[in-house]
């Protein structure tokens, strides 16, 4: 799979650290505010009418897990046969058709939010058409996976297993029956990870693997771009007092590696996809609130990959 592999460094402007803890403080208050008003809504930065677009992530987002996997394994990782489950899919279930379409057995999918649950089956089609397009699938195979969105929706999941899980337990899919764990920009959301690590743990085939991206950087877009750390600079007792239902949970990538091995994964490998810059860290290290301030947390990365093995 040939997907450029390469880290990126942020080009952010100098940190103005008084102004930019107030507008961190108040963009906090914000989203509290508008999370618990209208609760968890789209989750990415585009309408879920933008087809096209979100077409183009979904695709996008599993070849790059494939790229990942594929570098982590030193081999690409064969999807036939297997059974997928995705930790908080978002939007659409256009992940899932992509993978049946490559010839996963069963795709599974678990999110606290029911994001996925209404989409119009018209976004299917559209995905099902360029899947044939694209030469992924030959047109014969497209009722059967089109029929797949509908039977989850009617509560008869067959290949694919979207469930809305309110307590994100994921023993609901059955204890040593997932080959492969995917998920993109939701692990910054878990409340309990490490009983989310312990979850997969028990659910997992010996051997499954694990390939998440999980974006550390501050969500709110004007900040992202300006002071990607600023939801770091916020007090422990200030960010607690602010929490909203799907608030970063502000965990490290030391802190999931520690949960993870502590639940029995092994191999575990966290690989930079973006960094901040050397001025960007020196200028606001000493201004976050105490635990960014060790090394252990790292404080240089802003979104990253972690791949893992569960050996049983
Ligand atoms: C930023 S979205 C990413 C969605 C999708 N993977 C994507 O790339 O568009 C975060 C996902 O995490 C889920 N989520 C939020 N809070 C969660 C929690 N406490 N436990 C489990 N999932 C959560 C959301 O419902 C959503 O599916």
């Amino acid at each position: 799979m040939n997907m450029p592999l390469n880290c990126r460094t942020l080009d952010t402007p100098p940190a103005r650290n008084g102004a930019y803890f107030l507008l961190g403080g108040l963009a906090l208050l914000a989203n509290k505010l508008r999370y618990t008003l209208r609760g968890y809504r789209n989750p990415r930065p585009f309408p879920d009418t933008e087809y096209a677009r979100a077409i183009a992530y979904d695709q996008g987002v599993v070849d790059a897990w494939m790229a990942r996997l594929e570098a982590y394994l030193g081999q690409p990782y064969e999807l036939a046969g297997k059974t997928v489950l995705e930790l908080g899919p978002g939007a659409d279930l256009g992940v899932g058709l992509y993978f049946i379409a490559q010839g996963v057995a069963r795709y599974c999918a678990a999110d606290v939010n029911p994001l996925a649950a209404k989409v119009p089956q018209e976004f299917y089609k559209r995905l099902v058409t360029n899947l044939i397009e694209r030469g992924t699938i030959s047109a014969e195979h497209a009722d059967a996976l089109l029929a797949e969105p509908e039977l989850t929706r009617a509560g008869r999941p067959n290949r694919l297993d979207y469930r809305c899980l309110a307590d994100f337990d994921l023993l609901a899919f059955g204890r040593n029956s997932v080959d492969l764990f995917v998920s993109q920009a939701a692990f910054e959301h878990f409340e309990h990870f490490q009983d989310t690590a312990r979850q997969m743990a028990e659910v997992a085939r010996p051997g499954a693997l694990l390939v998440t991206e999980i974006d550390l950087n501050t969500h709110t877009r004007w900040l992202r771009d300006n002071d990607p750390h600023s939801i770091y600079r916020i007090p422990e007792w200030m960010y607690r007092l602010c929490h909203f239902p799907g608030i970063p949970n502000r965990m490290r990538p030391n802190e999931y590696v520690q949960a993870l091995r502590q639940a029995g994964w092994s191999d575990i490998v966290v690989t930079p996809i973006t960094t901040v810059s050397d001025d960007y860290l020196s200028e606001v290290q000493s201004h976050l609130a105490t635990p960014f301030r060790t090394p252990e947390a790292d404080m240089s990365h802003v979104h990253v990959v972690l791949c893992a093995r569960y050996t049983g």
